[in-house]
Formats: C-alpha cells, sequence, structure tokens
C-alpha cells in the first residue's frame, strides 16, 4: 500500500514538474543563472556536504547571485557584499519574511516567536516587545552579575583541572557556560541547582533541537510530501522531539506560575513576559499569550546558548593553531589586566584592543549562521540586475562572503591583524562581515552574544596557559564542522590548561 502511494505521488509530481516547466519556458524574465536541475529533485543532487560550503564551490562557477531548485522550493544564494547590500539593506522590507517549514512551525509554537515568524503585526510587536523589555542595554547590565559569577564558577573547575594537569573538554566547558547563564538570566534555572534540568540534559536538548530543526522533511519542498514523511515515520519523529522541548518549557513556565513565586529584584525574561501578559488590556491588536512566551524561550534557548559557546570555541581552536597569535594575545590581556586579579569583570574588558581584533577575525572565520536563518520574498524584487519572484527563498552565504578573496587577502588565514587599521566592523553595518545578519531581521540578541563572547574567552585566556594533550600536535586538530542551521564544531576540543595566576 505504502509503495503503491509513494508511486501515486511521484507520477503526480511529474506532470506538475513539467506544466511549471512550459510556464517557466515562456517567461522573459532575467533569472539568476544556477547549476541544471531535475525533474522532481531540482537541484537536491547538487547539494553535497554541509550547505555553506557546497553553495560556495557552486558560487564559484554561477556566481553572487545563485538560483537553486530544493525539490520544488526555488532558493536563491547570495554570495557576495554587494549583492548582499541589497537584499538587507535596499530590499530589506521585501525580503524579511521567513519561509515556513513543518519543523519551523512547530517550534515556533504556530510561529508564536520572533526567529521563525513570517514578517506581520504580530513578529514586529513581539520583536519590538523583546528589544525594548527583554535584550535592551539596561536589562543587558543588570544581569552582569550572573555572567560574572558562572565565569568564576567556570574559573574554579577549570582551576581543579589544572591542578590534576588533566585534559578539558572545552566544547562541553563552554556549552556549560553559556548554557548556566543564559537558563539563568531568562529562565530563572540555576543548572547547578535545578530540580528538573541538569547540565547533561541540557546539552542533550539543545543537540536534539538542533537537530529538530536541520531534519530533511519532504514537506518542506514537495507538495503533498507530508505522505511521504508519514510512510518514513518523520512527522513523529518530529513529534517526538517536539513534546520533550515543550515538555521543559512547561517546567519552566510552571516553575514561574507557582503562587507565592518570589520574583527577584531583577526578574528573569519569563518573569516579565507572564507579568505583561498578566497586566495587558483587553484593547490592545498584540495580544500577548502562553505560546508567545514559550515561543520566545524557545528562540533564547535555540539561538542564544549554541551560537556563543561556539564562537569561544573557534576562538580558542584557532589560538592553539596559531601560536604567534596566542601569545601576542595573552601579552595584551596580562599587560593590560596586570598579574594579580583574582576575578575579571566586564569592565576589563574595555581597555583591550588585540583581543577584541581577535574575537572580530573568529566570527569572520566562523560565522556560527554561515547562511544565517532563511529569508524570503514578499514582492519580486531585482537584485544586481535579477529577477527574483515573490515566495522565494533566500539565503545569505555569509561565510563565501567573509572568505570572498576579492575582499580579503589570505581569507582563509587567521590573522587579526588584518582588522588593525581597518574600520570593518561585525555588527551588521559592513556588508562584507555579517556574522549577525543585518536590517529588520538582524540579531537582536547580538550584544548578549558579544557581552558572553568576550567575558568568557578573556576569563580562559588570562588565567590560563593551554596546550594540546600529551602525544598530539597542532596537525591533529580537526577542523570539520557540522550542524544544521548553527554550524559547530564536529570534534569536541580538548586542551590542559595551566593556571598562572
Ligand atoms: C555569538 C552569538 C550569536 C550569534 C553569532 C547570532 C547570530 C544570529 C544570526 C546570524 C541571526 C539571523 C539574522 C538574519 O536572519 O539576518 C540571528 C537571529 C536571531 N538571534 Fe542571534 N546570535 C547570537 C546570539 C543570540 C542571543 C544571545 C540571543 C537571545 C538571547 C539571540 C536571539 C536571536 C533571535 C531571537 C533571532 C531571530 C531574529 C528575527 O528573526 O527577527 N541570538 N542570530
Amino acid at each position: 500500500m505504502s509503495t503503491f502511494l509513494c508511486f501515486l505521488w511521484l507520477t503526480l509530481l511529474l506532470l506538475v514538474t513539467l506544466i511549471f516547466r512550459k510556464k517557466f519556458k515562456t517567461s522573459k524574465l532575467n533569472h539568476p543563472p544556477g547549476p541544471r536541475k531535475l525533474p522532481i529533485i531540482g537541484n537536491l543532487h547538487n547539494l553535497e556536504g554541509l550547505p555553506h560550503k557546497c553553495l560556495q564551490n557552486l558560487s564559484k562557477i554561477y556566481g553572487p547571485v545563485m538560483k537553486l531548485h530544493f525539490g520544488f522550493v526555488p532558493i536563491v544564494i547570495i554570495s557576495s557584499k554587494q549583492a548582499a547590500e541589497e537584499v538587507l539593506k535596499t530590499h530589506d522590507l521585501d525580503c524579511c519574511s521567513r519561509p515556513e517549514t513543518v519543523a519551523t512551525k512547530k517550534i515556533s509554537y504556530n510561529f508564536k516567536d520572533i526567529g521563525f515568524a513570517p514578517y506581520g503585526e504580530e513578529w514586529r510587536s513581539l520583536r519590538k516587545l523583546a528589544v525594548m523589555e527583554l535584550l535592551n542595554l539596561k536589562k543587558l547590565n543588570s544581569f552582569r552579575y550572573i555572567r560574572e559569577e558562572e565565569n568564576d564558577l567556570f574559573v574554579k573547575k577549570l582551576s581543579e583541572a589544572s591542578v590534576k594537569h588533566f585534559p578539558v573538554n572545552l566544547t562541553k566547558a563552554l556549552f556549560t557556560l553559556i548554557a548556566s547563564i543564559v537558563c539563568r538570566l531568562a529562565f530563572g534555572q540555576n543548572l547547578h541547582e535545578s530540580e528538573f534540568i541538569d547540565e547533561d540534559g541540557m546539552e542533550e536538548l539543545a543537540s536534539r533541537s538542533e537537530k529538530l530543526q536541520g531534519e530533511f522533511a519532504f514537506s518542506n519542498y514537495f507538495p503533498g510530501g507530508w505522505i511521504v514523511d508519514r510512510i518514513t515515520g518523520q512527522s513523529k519523529n518530529l513529534e517526538g522531539l517536539f513534546s520533550e522541548l515543550d515538555g521543559f518549557f512547561n517546567q519552566v513556565l510552571d516553575e514561574h506560575l507557582k503562587p507565592g513565586r518570589i520574583v527577584l529584584e531583577s526578574p528573569d525574561v519569563v518573569d516579565v513576559m507572564i507579568d505583561m501578559m498578566n497586566k495587558q488590556g483587553e484593547d490592545g491588536h498584540f495580544q500577548l499569550t502562553t505560546d508567545h512566551i514559550k515561543g520566545v524561550i524557545s528562540d533564547i534557548f535555540l539561538a542564544g546558548v549554541n551560537t556563543s559557546a561556539t564562537t569561544i570555541l573557534w576562538a580558542m581552536t584557532e589560538l592553539i593553531k596559531n601560536p604567534s597569535v596566542m601569545k601576542k594575545v595573552q601579552e595584551e590581556v596580562r599587560t593590560v589586566l596586570g598579574e594579580k586579579k583574582e576575578k575579571i569583570t566586564e569592565q576589563d574588558l574595555n581597555q583591550l584592543s588585540y583581543f577584541k581584533l581577535v574575537i572580530k577575525e573568529t566570527f569572520r572565520l566562523h560565522p556560527t549562521a554561515p547562511l544565517l536563518v532563511p529569508r524570503e520574498t514578499m514582492s519580486p524584487i531585482k537584485i544586481q540586475g535579477y529577477d527574483i519572484l515573490k515566495k522565494n527563498q533566500i539565503m545569505i552565504n555569509v561565510y563565501a562572503i567573509a572568505r570572498d578573496p576579492k575582499t580579503w587577502e589570505n581569507p582563509d588565514e587567521f590573522k587579526p591583524e588584518r582588522f588593525a587599521d581597518s574600520c570593518i566592523d561585525y555588527r551588521g553595518l559592513n556588508f562584507e562581515l555579517l556574522p549577525f545578519g543585518s536590517g529588520r531581521r538582524i540579531c537582536p540578541g547580538m550584544t548578549m552574544g558579544i557581552a558572553m563572547v568576550e567575558l568568557g574567552l578573556l576569563n580562559l585566556l588570562y588565567f590560563f596557559d593551554w596546550v594540546l594533550p600529551e602525544g598530539t600536535t597542532v596537525k591533529d586538530i580537526d577542523m570539520d564542522e557540522e550542524g544544521a542551521l548553527i554550524i559547530g564544531k564536529k570534534v569536541p576540543l580538548e586542551l590542559v590548561p595551566t593556571r598562572q595566576h
């Protein structure tokens, strides 16, 4: 029966493809170039390995504005700073919606979130609320003590390993550091004491959620593809993973709604949103619901933890691979901060210049969302003279742009000095360097992300010297990547710390 259904589905698709082909052949539009597509699957056969790398290679053949079809879905890939500026600045409003996928619909509580919701009144209201009430500078400063306390604890744990000369799994350690900070300030959960989630549980949940977003689903690319997803068990898989995530979010909410809960002087993100929900009148057009709260929690959990932890990890990986840069940055850090600091505060970051270049260069070589989050056009536009139709997906390959030899000398080298006399920054205004995106959809957690990355890396560099475990050399460091929307380091980084102060 299931084979018959698949056969029927394929025959129908073939018919639809032939009709579509005929229609496109008569069109006079100037479509972007791209590899030849096959019936039904489009260009799916061209995708080998990690998408950002494969698309970078294809753009070397077809150019900076290139069109592919993933199944039936037209996708335009942007791979130059000029084309990125046209999309993200000139046509930002036309390009700032998001495509709908089965996973993003589920994980965002039917688009009651910021990251995956399509452009519209509801998204604008929720994003405004988040930017003004949850992620503003005042709130960021009120959580400074959490970032500093968690970093102190992190240094303490690393110091214990340093006494024993044990290698530390930095991938895991950094994930725990950032997850502890984010859980405290967003969900009021102390990971070290929480009754219902611990560090390992958190890591497991994050990696499952990552999978949830990245898993291939026929529904996303083929009309009627849900039939295949049902048959293959994909839909059930998605439901199972989602219910685990939802279970965690429900526990967070229940904890906050318990009678007699004492709200701290700096209330966490969930407290603030519950308070706003309770106080809102009925006349406003935007009504905050518990699904919106869960959608925002889901965003913060998925967008805030792995991105920041992975960035610090890549910085450490590059520094170990480039000992002269490590020496130079540690000299700066230790000279400027002095030899006898017991604790580092965020104020210490102000005076460091080479250190900031190291972070900039890390964002250039290792943007954690190398294709940003896909966008969808809301009206037809022209980019670099090419016609892009309404409801086309757009992916900006910021990985390829940040390694474009037309812009960067020796682009694959880790060389922070390249920024010494340059005013290029990574906050969304320079289109050759876009680790946080740009325009209306730019990362609203950028300031918080940068604060966590800077303080985490500074603690690692000030208090410890780092070497590879005995018997391994720089050549053994594996630079492979893995992931879906957020790309991480495939093989954990293990290093041995020696405490210096
Ligand atoms: C180093 C850390 C981080 C990096 C590299 C990063 C990167 C990004 C990128 C590339 C996007 C997509 C932008 C676009 O489509 O143009 C994004 C969106 C987003 N990020 Fe971040 N992010 C980081 C940290 C955070 C943190 C800490 C939070 C929350 C506390 C956060 C929340 C979000 C949200 C909600 C969106 C969706 C925005 C929208 O669609 O309107 N991010 N981030």
